[in-house]
């Protein structure tokens, strides 16, 4: 088996954490060349940092960790430190990141690392889509050598950060209509998919039962996080949203898809950043997104459990 190539960009994030930990544990399925980071979840200054915190915990000080876009394209900054406390990282303590930040910025990277390559690059995006919308921006050629985005982002019916969007979509709809006009095959894990994949106690307990420095960290992350979605949704766990992104690059038959055109609301206020999906194609519009309906969601915590435990391994 060749491993994928992957960039993923995220905004670390307790979900995006668990991602993360996901996607570096089958080295032989997924060869991360690299980590962008974005003002999302946290600032920044914060996404990269913790990047870095949660690269060194899983053993991968060697990745090349990249600071991107400190803000959306247009719209003023929205964080979410009501779900991801003041560090992105509530619930664990991480010793102050030892491995180096890349000193090119991660639209930069992404370019080369595309123009680089022969069309076999997959993006995994976990957080607003800024740096992606740049880099084709700036290098619109890049468009023909990426394989695919998967994307954790928008809504196919209600939102998580107003009633009709989706966090990611919603901090930067202006990106999001670059990327999802950009010719790039893409497929989208809205919050429908990703509300299937529930962290019950049940779950944890697996995860918990590992007993390493991260399963600890997991179970920290999700204890933190989870109250939010748990009080709001009444859900009996929280739904990691990222990690279902890189499951699907793990395990695509986990998940049911279709094909579908989508777009993003970038006018109104009142439902701004809202995804559009043309399920029974009634604009005639050609589909630009493989939309994903839903997830086997025991089938990805064993996937999820078998990873912390492959990490755990001395
Ligand atoms: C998305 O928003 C962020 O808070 C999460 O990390 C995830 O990427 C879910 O709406
Ligand atoms: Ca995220």
């Amino acid at each position: 088996m060749v491993a994928k190539a992957i960039v993923i960009d995220c905004d670390p994030g307790a979900d995006d954490a668990i991602a993360l930990f996901l996607a570096l544990a089958f080295p032989e399925q997924l060869n991360v060349l690299g980590i962008t980071t974005v003002a999302g979840n946290v600032p920044l200054s914060l996404t990269q940092k913790n990047a870095r915190c949660l690269c060194e915990l899983a053993g991968r000080a060697d990745l090349p960790i990249y600071a991107g876009c400190p803000r959306p394209l247009l719209r003023p900054l929205i964080t979410a430190e009501d779900v991801h406390g003041k560090t992105g990282l509530d619930g664990i303590s991480l010793p102050e990141p030892q491995m180096p930040l890349q000193s090119q910025h991660a639209v930069d990277f992404l370019i080369e690392t595309c123009m680089r390559s022969t069309g076999n690059i997959t993006l995994a995006t976990l957080g607003p889509l800024t740096n992606l919308a740049v880099a084709i921006v700036k290098q619109p050629a890049i468009c023909q050598h990426i394989h695919e985005i998967v994307m954790m982002g928008g809504a196919l019916t209600q939102g998580n950060i107003t009633p009709s969007a989706e966090f990611n979509l919603y901090v930067d709809p202006h990106a999001a209509q670059i990327v999802l006009t950009a010719g790039i095959p893409l497929t989208m894990v809205s919050l429908d998919v990703t509300h299937q994949a529930i962290a019950t106690p049940e779950r944890l307990r697996a995860i918990r039962a590992i007993n390493s420095p991260i399963s600890a960290a997991t179970v920290g992350l999700l204890d933190h996080y989870g109250v939010y979605d748990m009080q709001r949704y009444g859900f009996s766990g929280p739904p990691l949203h990222d990690p279902c992104v890189i499951a699907y690059l793990l395990q695509p038959d986990f998940f049911t898809s279709y094909r579908a055109s989508v777009a993003v609301e970038t006018t109104s206020e009142l439902t701004m950043g809202r995804t559009v999906v043309d399920r029974w194609h009634v604009t005639n519009q050609p589909p630009n997104a493989n939309v994903v309906e839903s997830i086997e969601a025991d089938g990805f915590y064993q996937l999820l459990t078998q990873a912390i435990a492959k990490l755990s391994e001395p």
